[in-house]
């Protein structure tokens, strides 16, 4: 059986917004993220100023903007060969349109990649996770404008200018495919809802504008740093049909395709497919696409398939989905399936169906980026956490990810998500971790911020150690 290449990048990942905190320091100017509350997160009608009775989690989060050195060496104790971490458009340049960027906050990060080598890490960094300077938003709309386009790529060519020696990998849109998704305009978009306002054509405006941002980056990218590998990332929940009626089997193709399928189309192949066209055109959808776009997708495809793995799905409107269950997501019905204690589906082998499903159709290496279970984790009075379910849960996903080397596809690496205890993107919990590292933090903010290593840190370091060949005994 195919292993694990020795090259593998085994690690965790993070956002900015959702572990760093000091939302104010250093000159860092205001980010969509650091007005997401809980009365306001998954909604796409907020007002544009923060409420001094309400609790904003992203404003202190776990504080990693100052314990970054000692949680680096955690992450190095455990073996990660790789970190995934995204950096706030917002302390670069605070208004996104600023003439100079903040040089400040360009040395943090200069120290922080410079640590992840000296202690054998390689960074992997997203440009945008699901904030973006509040400024832009007041001045143009958001990613509606395309205005946004050569801001962001002036932004992108900042950071690969300055980080051409420390990073290699990079990722210009977490999960550019979640426009979609109700509810999320506002974090992945940074356009708010008005009334009259159609949504479909504010998604696809949005989708569109950030394909051609993402298509600029790559070809700079590719200018300034030779040999990196640079695409937007995708979320990765494939629908199966409910059934194996034609009428079902067709439900899921068209799902995906929407979905998933036109996403990775532009990224990779640098096109629109023709189901996307047509629905523009039929739907007399007013999206403005103009002809030098297509060049400039053309120009610009990516190098690899980074993409999160949570969950598989079921074909329905995710424009529909109700979320006010506060699962922070879609929630599907499958009777083949377990689900997390927020209602996700658990489906490791889904994961080796992904893969190869991504490979047959692009021939391009893939990189899980994602993968992990939210749970709520006990701290015992011996300052233990005994997440069994969480080392359950990823060795299956491993165990198929393995298969799925075996089938021979191609995958660079894999990092598990929130490696640390951080604020949930969805819902804005403490509650929900996924970490291998305990976080003492609550819902409120109250806790001392204190790190706990979990059993599951101690299980993932025999993984890491043992190139993915040691996962512990089946529970
Ligand atoms: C992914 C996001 O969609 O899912 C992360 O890229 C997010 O930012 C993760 O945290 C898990 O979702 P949640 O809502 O449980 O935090």
């Amino acid at each position: 059986m195919r292993k694990f290449s020795e090259h593998f990048l085994w690690g965790g990942a993070v956002s900015a917004n959702q572990c760093e905190g000091a939302f104010r320091e250093d000159g860092k100017g205001l980010s969509t993220a650091d007005l997401l509350c809980r009365e306001t997160y998954g909604k796409d009608e907020l007002e544009l100023s923060l409420n001094p009775d309400y609790y904003y989690p992203c404003h202190t989060a776990i504080d990693f903007y100052h314990t970054w050195r000692a949680d680096l060496c955690l992450f190095a104790e455990m073996g990660f060969k790789c970190f995934r971490l995204s950096v706030p458009w917002s302390r670069i340049f605070p208004n996104g349109d600023d003439e100079e960027p903040n040089e400040k906050a360009l040395r943090h990060y200069d120290e922080l990649f410079d640590e992840c080598r000296r202690l054998g890490i390689e960074p992997l960094v997203t440009l945008s996770h699901c904030e973006m300077p509040v400024a832009l938003l007041r001045k143009y709309g958001g990613w509606k404008n395309r205005t946004l386009i050569d801001l962001f790529a002036r932004y992108a060519e900042t950071m690969f200018t300055r980080y051409r020696e420390k990073v290699k990998y990079w990722i210009t849109f977490n999960e550019i495919n979640f426009i979609f998704m109700k509810g999320f305009l506002y974090q992945n978009g940074g356009v708010l809802l008005r009334p009259g306002d159609s949504l479909k054509e504010l998604q696809y405006q949005v989708a569109h504008n950030q394909f051609v941002a993402n298509a600029k980056c790559v070809k700079l990218c590719h200018e300034i740093i030779p040999g990196s590998y640079i695409s937007a990332m995708m979320e990765a929940a494939i629908a199966y049909p409910p059934t194996c009626s034609p009428e079902d089997v067709l439900l899921a193709q068209k799902s995906n395709q929407e979905y998933t399928y036109a996403y990775l189309d532009v990224l990779l192949k640098g096109e629109y497919p023709y189901y996307w066209r047509k629905r523009i055109r039929e739907e007399q959808l007013s999206v403005d696409m103009r002809e030098e776009d297509f060049r400039i997708l053309k120009e610009g495809t990516g190098d690899y398939i980074p993409f999160s793995y949570y969950m598989s799905r079921m074909p329905v409107d995710l424009c529909k989905v109700d979320l006010s269950n506060n699962s922070g997501r879609a929630v599907f019905e499958n009777p083949y399936l377990k689900t997390s204690q927020w209602g996700w589906s658990i489906d490791p082998a889904g994961l080796r169906i992904v893969a190869n499903d991504f490979y047959t159709r692009y021939a391009k290496p893939l990189f899980v980026v994602e993968n992990g279970l939210g749970a709520r984790d006990i701290l015992t009075e011996d300052e233990k956490v005994h997440d069994d379910y969480r080392i359950s849960y990823l060795r299956e996903h491993i165990r198929q990810l393995r298969l799925a080397v075996d089938d021979g596809v191609e995958i660079l690496g894999y990092t598990t998500w929130g490696c640390i205890d951080l604020v949930s993107q969805s819902t804005g919990e403490m509650s929900k971790r996924y970490g291998f590292i305990y976080v003492d933090l609550n819902d409120d903010g109250t806790g001392t911020q204190k790190r706990y290593k979990k059993d599951s840190f101690y299980w993932y370091q025999r993984v890491i150690g043992s190139n993915g060949e040691d996962l512990g005994e089946a529970l």
